[in-house]
């Protein structure tokens, strides 16, 4: 199906699945209705991410995310779109013990939020679970190679891919994900070749996050490309905007004017005897 045939409804998986090979995929993350706005003018795929735990909250990493944020995030996001793929984050704790819980996990945030899809991190380890719950009707997106949850079992955030042993084991980890009904395969810090040699692999979309513009699709964390995430970008994002700056300079503004009793101005009070106005605040 093209993209021109979705153009007035929201994305199904299918539609995601036909653009490989064909379009690239744009992926875009978003934790509240005015990104998700932005996002679903223009994104196939707005990922309710738990990046949001660093990002919004100023967490150290993603691990104390809990599904109850996920939830309240994820409906904020469905709420705010039409036309997307929504995917929501499966949190650090809420599906790694077992099939049945992962299961449990992203059926509640699926009915909670109205999200079509969840993603969740991990390779090999985690095949049993996704095929249990795409099985039971959860659409699943996997997510190899940097895998921001497990950060303190690994010793920190680095590109993935460089060794032999490591090439091959994401080769069969994106196989096996693939096998077990996942739809599409983030990967994110990996080598780029290798990343362009899973794509090509690959019968699913696989979904590039630092690694290639090889792969089927991009995405990028939404704070971080228009500057508003607080801290210093990595070298994947492209800087799409300088939010941050501009945000301060206002707020730099309202308080010299609040001080200076510049604002508000006679424009932005309401006074009794101005009859207009007052029918305006009424509509
Ligand atoms: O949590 C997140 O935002 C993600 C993307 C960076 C892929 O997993």
């Amino acid at each position: 199906m093209s993209h021109q045939g979705t153009k007035d409804r929201r994305k199904t998986i299918r539609d995601i699945l036909a653009l490989k090979g064909q379009t690239p995929i744009v992926c875009l993350t978003a934790y509240s209705a005015p990104m998700a706005r932005a996002a679903d003018e223009v994104c196939d795929i707005v990922l309710v991410g738990d990046s949001l735990g660093m990002v919004l909250y100023g967490m150290d990493s993603t691990v104390p995310v809990t599904l109850d944020m996920m939830m309240h995030h994820g409906r904020a996001v469905s709420r705010a779109t039409e036309k997307a793929l929504i995917v929501v984050d499966l949190p650090f704790g809420a599906y790694q013990e077992s099939g049945a819980q992962a299961f449990r996990s992203a059926a509640y945030l699926m009915k909670e939020t109205g999200a079509q899809a969840v993603k969740l991190e991990g390779g090999l380890e985690m095949t049993e679970t996704v095929a249990f719950m795409t099985a039971r009707g959860i659409p699943v997106m996997g997510h190899i190679g940097l895998q921001p949850q497990s950060v303190h079992a690994a010793g920190g955030y680095k590109v993935v891919g460089r060794s032999e042993e490591e090439r091959s084991r994401i080769m069969t980890e994106a196989l096996a994900l693939q096998t077990a009904g996942a739809f599409a395969i983030v990967m994110e810090c990996v080598d780029p070749d290798l990343a362009d040699h899973v794509t090509q692999k690959l019968h699913i979309p696989t979904i590039g996050i630092g690694a290639s513009a090889g792969c089927d699709g991009q995405i990028l964390v939404s704070e971080d490309m228009t500057g508003l995430s607080g801290t210093r970008a990595p070298k994947f994002v492209k800087p799409y905007a300088a939010l941050d700056q501009q945000v301060r300079d206002a707020v730099t503004q309202y308080a010299e004017e609040v001080r200076s009793r510049v604002f508000p101005a006679e424009e932005h009070v309401y006074r009794s005897s101005d009859a207009q106005k007052k029918i305006k605040i009424l509509k």
